[in-house]
């Protein structure tokens, strides 16, 4: 079973055309409301990636916000653990997307920062615990202090990143992260080879936009080149690459095989507008896979996997002759 501990926010969303610059007015269009939130985000991402029942802790005001964000959970089939406030709003997210598929987003935390230590739930069940960085971080260090006491995978995307407490990162499995987080938790600006080889943490998973991810899990390294779609809004698609990782690897598919489901369930969340509306089922991300190119075509496979380790700072593989 899957736990996720971590924000639910209702996003505000306006496409335009470009986002604005500091001190600068750019004129809109369409604006709709979505569920949102890295926490709840990735649980749905979990939830109808299958193979294992979700659980989310989450925190939600006693207003009208919370509403879209408990039905989003409840549809996709997450267990919820409901902390409400009374005096506090659910959480909220302002998000300006792009003409070329970029976003802005700026997060009120509201009720997400209520989520206390004590709040939570039993671990009885619990194989991995996922966390992010939306609700406050001696929640998440007390939560994977418990989790590793009770032998629970502890995996947590830094994200947004911030200084992390020692015992924290000590106390995590799997760390998931994008190029810039990266650079902030390894505190150096080197190659992702580098960054990846300065932490400590036993599984490192960085996703890097279009040109795919790499994991290094001990001393192996592993490189997933990015499947190829034209992005509509790419809010979400790395909370829908965390979930559906953890899904994967809940369900004991080898870190490989985890790492590519998570890639082009990421890659399909950029085909839609909004976070938890983006996020695809498990039957969608087989058929999207099964339209790909043959992994035995070494062309252009080869060559992308050899780009994004050229990308990452690792030395070109020779290339078999066939
Ligand atoms: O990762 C995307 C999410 O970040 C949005 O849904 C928004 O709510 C913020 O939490």
């Amino acid at each position: 079973m899957i736990l996720v501990a971590g924000s639910a926010n209702l996003d505000f969303v306006v496409r335009a055309p470009h986002i604005p610059a500091p001190g600068e007015t750019v004129m809109g269009r369409d604006f709709q409301t979505f569920p949102g939130g890295k926490g709840a985000n990735q649980a749905v991402a979990c939830a109808r990636a299958g193979g294992a029942p979700t659980h989310i802790l989450l925190a939600l005001g006693s207003d009208v916000y919370a509403t879209p964000l408990e039905a989003s959970l409840q549809q996709a089939g997450v267990g919820l653990h409901i902390k409400r406030s009374s005096d506090q709003p659910t959480g909220t997210a302002f998000i300006c997307v792009s003409d070329d598929a970029e976003n802005a987003i700026t997060v009120a935390p509201g009720a997400n920062a209520t989520l206390g230590p004590e709040d939570l739930p039993t671990l009885q069940g619990v194989t991995h615990l996922l966390m992010q960085l939306e609700i406050p971080v001696e929640s998440v260090t007390a939560y994977a202090l418990a989790a590793r006491a009770q032998g629970v995978q502890v995996v947590l995307n830094a994200a947004p990143a911030c200084p992390l407490p020692a015992e924290l990162l000590a106390a995590v499995d799997i760390l998931i992260v994008n190029e810039g987080e990266l650079a902030l938790m390894a505190a150096h600006q080197g190659t992702v080879k580098a960054c990846l080889e300065r932490l400590q943490v036993p599984c490192v998973v960085v996703t890097l936009g279009h040109h795919g991810c790499c994991a290094r899990r001990g001393s192996d390294f592993f490189f997933v080149p990015a499947f190829e779609v034209q992005p509509l809004d790419t809010t979400g698609a790395g909370d829908t690459f965390c979930g559906a990782l953890v899904a994967a690897l809940c369900q004991g598919d080898p870190l490989a095989q985890a790492l590519v489901q998570a890639s082009a369930a990421g890659a399909l969340a950029c085909t839609q507008l909004g976070a938890q509306s983006s996020i695809p089922t498990r039957a969608e991300v087989a058929a999207f896979m099964q339209q790909q190119p043959s992994d035995q075509d070494p062309d252009p496979g080869q060559a992308k996997r050899q780009a994004l380790r050229h990308f990452c700072g690792f030395p070109t593989q020779e290339t078999p002759s066939p």
